[in-house]
């Protein structure tokens, strides 16, 4: 059977970030401009063609599958990249199977899907919401969809998914609320991750005005809070801390001012079949030009040696969020972070 995925510096790849669409309904103005350029639709990939590749990348020993956008719900009939992925959990055929299936979505439909996605197989998700004020919500995303974000998060909780929420920490816009953020998904059972926001594409305004490095946040924090270092380990970028006084767990990810590289386990794929190595890094693989070759298993297999042998040893995201400094002209709705 084919070899599994380790890179050059001995780092197995065992997990896969897929985003099904650049597309969204919301325009969050750290990451998109309001008159986002969207990916021409016929150079994205059917959802068929996204199944396939995603058996090729269980052969090579990927286990888990975050499915990301863009909006990942917004693309039509995913549902049913979402039922077939999930026949792969714990399949036991020796044509490789997932362990988990995951999505990372701003939650504006999750009403509709929730309970669909629990079915298929999700146990838990990851929602996007930087804050819990309509006003500034609107200002923020430029749209007003903050009702419909809550009542998804409600259907979530109620078809017993896992919900942890993702907040992008933003001088200026959210920094007052963010204890009053983390205190209120603690309480709805969620875990809370706080993210530093990155230098990915160009958008309206100037990132660095709303840089907040979060060892500020977090000394904040740690001033109201009793916080100790949590063993809660998802291979991800996420360091994890227990807070005493609500019971919940609280994530730091922090790409600017920490480095969490060492322990990379994943790979991320975008709608076009592009393969980056790294989300910080411009390395990339064309994983449709395999697909559509006349032996699509087996130059998928090279491909992914390829990828193998660039991944680089570390993201070069610098403490300038501005991006002066290596700043990638790739938006995160492209890569899906
Ligand atoms: P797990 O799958 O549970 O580890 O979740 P996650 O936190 O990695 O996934 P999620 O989709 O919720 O992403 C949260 C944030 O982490 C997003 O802002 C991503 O862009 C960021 N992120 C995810 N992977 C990486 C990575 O490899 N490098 C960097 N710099 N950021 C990442
Ligand atoms: N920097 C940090 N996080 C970002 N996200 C989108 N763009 C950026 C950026 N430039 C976040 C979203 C979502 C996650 C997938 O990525 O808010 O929580
Ligand atoms: Fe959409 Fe997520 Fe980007 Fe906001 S951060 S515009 S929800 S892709």
């Amino acid at each position: 059977s084919p070899a599994p995925l380790v890179d050059q510096f001995q780092r197995r790849i065992t997990y896969l970030r897929l985003s099904v669409t650049d597309r969204c309904d919301l325009r969050c103005a750290y990451c998109m401009p309001e008159r986002m350029t969207f990916l021409p639709r016929k150079d994205v990939l059917t959802l068929d063609e996204m199944h396939d590749l995603a058996l090729g990348f269980m052969a090579r020993g990927i286990t888990r599958i975050r499915l990301t956008g863009g909006e990942p719900l917004v693309r039509r009939d995913m549902i049913e990249l979402v039922q077939a992925l999930g026949r792969r959990i714990g399949a036991d055929d020796g044509r490789g199977h997932l362990e988990e299936l995951t999505l990372t979505t701003n939650g504006t439909r999750l009403a509709e899907f929730a309970e669909p996605l629990r079915a298929a197989g999700v146990r838990r998700i990851n929602v996007s919401l930087d804050t819990l004020d309509r006003e500034s919500f609107a200002r923020l995303t430029r749209r007003d969809s903050l009702p419909q974000v809550l009542e998804g998060l409600a259907a979530a909780k109620a078809a017993g998914l896992r919900v942890k929420l993702n907040t992008v920490a933003l001088k200026g816009v959210n920094e007052h609320e963010i204890a009053d953020l983390v205190a209120w998904a603690h309480g709805q059972s969620f875990e809370a991750t706080l993210i530093e926001v990155m230098p990915l594409g160009d958008v309206e305004e100037d990132r660095i005005d709303h840089y907040l490095p979060l060892v500020a946040v977090q000394e904040d924090l740690a001033r109201r809070w009793t916080l100790t270092p949590s063993g809660h380990r998802t291979g991800g970028p996420a360091r994890y801390w227990d807070v005493a006084e609500t019971g919940g767990r609280l994530g730091l990810i922090t790409p600017l001012t920490n480095n969490f590289c060492d322990g990379c386990n994943r790979i991320r794929v975008t709608a076009t079949g592009q393969l980056y190595a790294c989300l910080g890094g411009n390395e990339q693989v064309d994983l449709r030009a395999a697909l559509r070759s006349a032996d699509p298993r087996g130059a998928l297999d090279e491909a992914l040696d390829v990828a193998m042998k660039i991944k680089p040893a570390r993201h070069n995201f610098a403490i300038d969020a501005r991006g002066a400094v290596p700043a990638l002209a790739r938006h995160m709705s492209m890569t899906g972070g």
